[in-house]
């Protein structure tokens, strides 16, 4: 179970209004006016901050990882989707962890003019908390679904920048819960934009809510399922740059994959002080170049089968590509970590 800083609840939920409201309306926020937000920043901020925080200390602990991040002079962060700024800060909270304190730049993209305004005052609050002079560049931009790449690539060329870490999290589905139809593909085409904007040691951390049939009356795969297909074609495409090194039976065994619509859920438990036991369930990939991911990954010794749905209902592991329902109480080899 993980805590936020005590500093950052009392920000959240007595200086800023923000309040614990999960539920219907938010597979959609471009559109969110100040309440929607303050629900937002009291709900889901915490969850984002937790699994950035987490999905990065887990990275860390491998020998090549905390070396590329150690050896920088500089960290140069993209984020997409940023929202209110829950993984941007998560981000930032690791770094304070493992004591980076050479400069770090931070780029955030987001259509939501009162999200960057929540955006702005957590980024300030964690300068001022820890003393640190992390910067922030934001660009407010409103993307269509069929301009997405256009206008990411338009604006990345701009700044003519390359980055250490790329993120994106809970955004390309809110595409697929508005726009189904037209969003089709987007994972891949996203993916493969962002690719060319990655540094040679860089990390792009896809990430996503597993849901999607709110209805519940499969009338559309779960993001989780979809976000598999994508990126797996995306991967095994030769001109592809990136591979997998997270699920990390993806990250050995993709070349062979031919699962169809996998279903791959981490979950999160979160605590603040409106709720003791709060639960994210999320997917995410990472991605690195290729080179990079070869020198990770023979660094670690494969095992034959690993958990990479920890669904309560339905439990999955991956035994060299072969995906099997977990009927045992057997604990195996998580996937989403690299030791
Ligand atoms: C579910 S929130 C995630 C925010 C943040 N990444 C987090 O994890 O807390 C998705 C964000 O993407 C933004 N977004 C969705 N569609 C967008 C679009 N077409 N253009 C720009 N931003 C968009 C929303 O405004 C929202 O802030």
């Amino acid at each position: 179970m993980a805590e936020i800083p005590k500093y950052l609840d009392d920000f959240i939920f007595e200086e800023l209004g923000g309040f614990y409201q999960p539920g219907q309306n938010v597979d959609v926020n471009l559109r969110n006016d100040e309440t929607a937000n303050k629900r937002y920043i009291g709900t889901y901020f915490p969850r984002s901050l937790i699994e950035c925080y987490f999905i990065f200390q887990d990275l860390y602990a491998h020998d090549k990882i905390k070396e590329a991040i150690d050896n920088k002079t500089e960290l140069k962060i993209l984020d997409i989707g940023t929202g209110t700024g829950g993984n941007i800060i998560g981000l930032m909270h690791f770094l304070k962890n493992i004591k980076f304190n050479k400069p770090v730049e931070f780029l955030t993209i987001e259509g939501n003019t009162n999200a960057i305004d929540f955006q702005i005052k957590f980024f300030k609050k964690f300068n001022q908390q820890f003393q640190t002079n992390f910067r922030l560049k934001y660009a407010n931009i409103t993307f269509q679904t069929n301009t997405l790449n256009s206008q990411l690539t338009e604006l990345l060329n701009k700044m003519n920048s390359k980055y250490d870490f790329i993120t994106s999290f809970k955004f390309i589905s809110e595409f697929y819960n508005s726009d189904y139809l037209n969003a089709s593909g987007l994972f891949k085409s996203f993916s493969q934009t962002l690719s060319n904007y990655l540094n040679d040691k860089g990390i792009f951390l896809l990430l996503d809510l597993v849901s999607g049939d709110y209805e519940h009356r499969n009338t559309r795969p779960f993001t989780t399922q979809i976000m598999s297909d994508e990126l797996n074609s995306f991967i095994k495409n030769t001109t592809s740059q990136l591979a997998y090194i997270l699920p990390i039976c993806c990250g050995f065994w993709s070349d062979f994959c031919r699962t169809q619509q996998c279903y791959i859920e981490r979950q999160f438990e979160i605590k603040h002080s409106r709720r003791q036991k709060d639960i994210s369930k999320v997917t995410y990939r990472v991605m690195v170049k290729k080179p990079f991911a070869r020198e990770i990954l023979s660094n670690v010794q494969a095992k034959e089968q690993y958990q990479m749905s920890y669904n309560t209902w339905h439990p999955r592991y991956c035994r060299n590509t072969m995906v099997i329902e977990k009927t045992n109480e057997t604990e195996l080899p998580n996937a989403f970590k690299l030791i």
